[in-house]
């Protein structure tokens, strides 16, 4: 049976930067959980905590509604790091007072001096990133002030003997340069085992996955991009042939991309089943424009084509997923989406089903599994590949989907995509894609007049997908991609660069 690891609990008070600190712990080698602000003391003790960090949050101490931890959680003896709010909370709970102080502060400021445990070892200037309007403006009994800028006097306070402290700024934004040593310092008085590495990780993994399949078989739903595939290597690793790998090729993917997942992944063991289903696809989706329709229909098809292949190759006990940290997160915007997603994310199968969810990287974020990806071999591609949508290439044929359409397009994506690696321009960027459109413009090719389709660029970086910018790639490569576009894909006379953002725009065009 595995054990909890050690880890930092972080109750979760609304900020915008939450996951920005178990991030930056767990770069520390520290597993670090996120526990909504009001989690009581005996679910935070599941967690196995060394320590607790109280976040920031958009409250102040005097709203009436101002969120706390639970009360019990003070009277303990673990370590408590209070950052922003979370900072104010500790000083006006133990008997001090906070104020409006006028002007809100924002930005960078240096401290004009520091010292005390969460500074150890930090020498020469500290820039810190401020956001508050409230101020800690007298100190509780037993604390000290370790830290001040010019307009805060009270920027960081301590309580060595109960191991309470404060920072009014965000340790773990990148604008506060040294951060990540005070997160350090925090982990050196919460004593914590820092054993959070890919390997380690690794191994834990496949001794928990292991213990919970036993004997069982287990079926996987693979999409081609790094979740599920580094899913069924880790499973492969774990149970070997116990694992049924199911790849369903709708019609709808890249140049190749079926052929890349079996070349990445049957070497390395995986038990993989690959379905050609494109025809059974193309036939349901014949004659149909609207984007919420194709979406239906793909759903559909797909959950049916899995459901034929497990009946074919099961029966299964276990269903693996790739299900994520972001989407199990307990924070205080909501329980997570988990238990929502836990039967859909492959497709919606049915409840009737019963598998039992296998589910080893709830725990990761994207960047942890990377690095796992890297330690079992997943190739580079797979394992830094932009994401790609389900419906694959469905959703990026404007209107009714023909095989000539899908053929156009996948000669297009391919010479953007790969050009964007040949420029060394893939990894800036966050997804990438090329989008058929129905308009049809007049162009000259040598001495002919042309009547070809228009295809749209685009790129964006983000950081969550839920809003974009597009990416301003440079113009000589935007260049070389329409130029190598046109000359290679003849139905193709005109290319354009989507330069929206999300919003108003999506990263998709349906
Ligand atoms: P939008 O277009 O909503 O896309 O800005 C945000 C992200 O979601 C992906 N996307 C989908 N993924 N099935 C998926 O699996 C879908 O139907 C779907 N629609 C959009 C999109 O590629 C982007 O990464």
């Amino acid at each position: 049976m595995s054990t909890v690891p050690n880890s930092i609990v972080i109750l979760d008070f609304g900020s915008q930067y939450t996951r920005l600190i178990a991030r930056r712990f767990r770069e520390l080698g520290s597993f670090s959980v996120i526990l909504p602000g009001n989690a009581p003391l005996e679910r935070i003790m599941r967690e196995n905590p060394k320590g607790v960090v109280l976040s920031g949050g958009p409250s102040s101490v005097y709203d009436e509604a101002a969120p706390q931890p639970d009360a019990a959680l003070l009277s303990s003896d673990l370590p408590i790091l209070g950052v922003c709010y979370g900072m104010q909370f500790l000083a006006h709970q133990a008997g001090g007072t906070v104020e409006r102080v006028g002007k809100r502060e924002y930005g960078k400021a240096e401290l004009t001096q520091f010292s005390g445990d969460l500074f150890t070892g930090l020498e020469g200037e500290f820039v810190a990133w401020m956001s508050h309007s409230d101020s800690v403006t007298r100190l509780p009994t037993g604390y000290t002030v370790v830290a001040s800028t010019l307009d805060t006097p009270v920027t960081a306070i301590e309580n060595q003997q109960l191991k309470r402290y404060g920072v009014q700024f965000h340790p773990e934004v990148v604008h506060t340069p040294k951060g990540g040593q005070l997160l350090e310092n925090f982990l050196a008085i919460c004593q914590v085992e820092r054993t959070w590495t890919a390997q380690h990780i690794l191994d834990e993994l496949i001794g928990n996955v292991k213990t919970q399949v036993g004997s069982g078989r287990v079926l996987l739903g693979i999409s081609g991009g790094v979740d599920s595939s580094t899913l069924a290597l880790l499973l492969a690793k774990a149970v070997g042939t116990q694992l049924t790998a199911v790849f369903v090729d709708h019609g709808l993917l890249r140049l190749g991309e079926r052929q890349q997942v079996e070349k990445a992944l049957r070497p390395l063991g995986v038990n993989l089943v690959c379905v050609d289903a494109s025809e059974r696809f193309l036939g349901a989706l014949k004659g149909i424009s609207d984007p919420e329709e194709k979406r239906k229909i793909i759903g559909r098809e797909f959950i049916r084509v899995f459901e034929a292949e497990a009946g074919q190759y099961g029966p299964f006990e276990f269903l693996a997923q790739g299900t994520l940290y972001p989407d199990v997160i307990e924070s205080a915007g909501g329980e997570g989406a988990a238990n929502i997603k836990s039967h859909h994310n492959v497709g919606g199968l049915p409840d009737d089903l019963e598998f039992k969810l296998v589910e080893p990287f709830r725990t990761l974020f994207k960047d942890e599994v990377r690095e796992i990806a890297l330690l079992l071999g997943l190739p580079e591609d797979i394992r830094m590949r932009h994401p790609f949508p389900g419906p694959g290439l469905a959703i990026r044929i404007l209107g009714e989907i023909t095989p000539e359409k899908i053929a156009i397009l996948q000669r297009v994506d391919d010479i953007f995509i790969s050009s964007l690696r040949e420029f060394g321009l893939y990894g800036s960027t966050s997804q990438a894609l090329a989008v058929l459109t129905p308009i049809r413009s007049v162009g000259v090719m040598g001495d002919e007049r042309t009547y070809s389709y228009t295809v749209a660029l685009r790129a964006v970086t983000t950081a969550d997908f839920m809003t974009a910018q597009f990416a301003r790639l440079p113009y000589e490569f935007l260049e070389v991609v329409s130029s190598r576009i046109v000359n290679h894909v003849h139905e193709i006379n005109r290319v354009v660069y989507d330069i929206t953002s999300k919003p108003p725009a999506t990263i998709e065009w349906e």
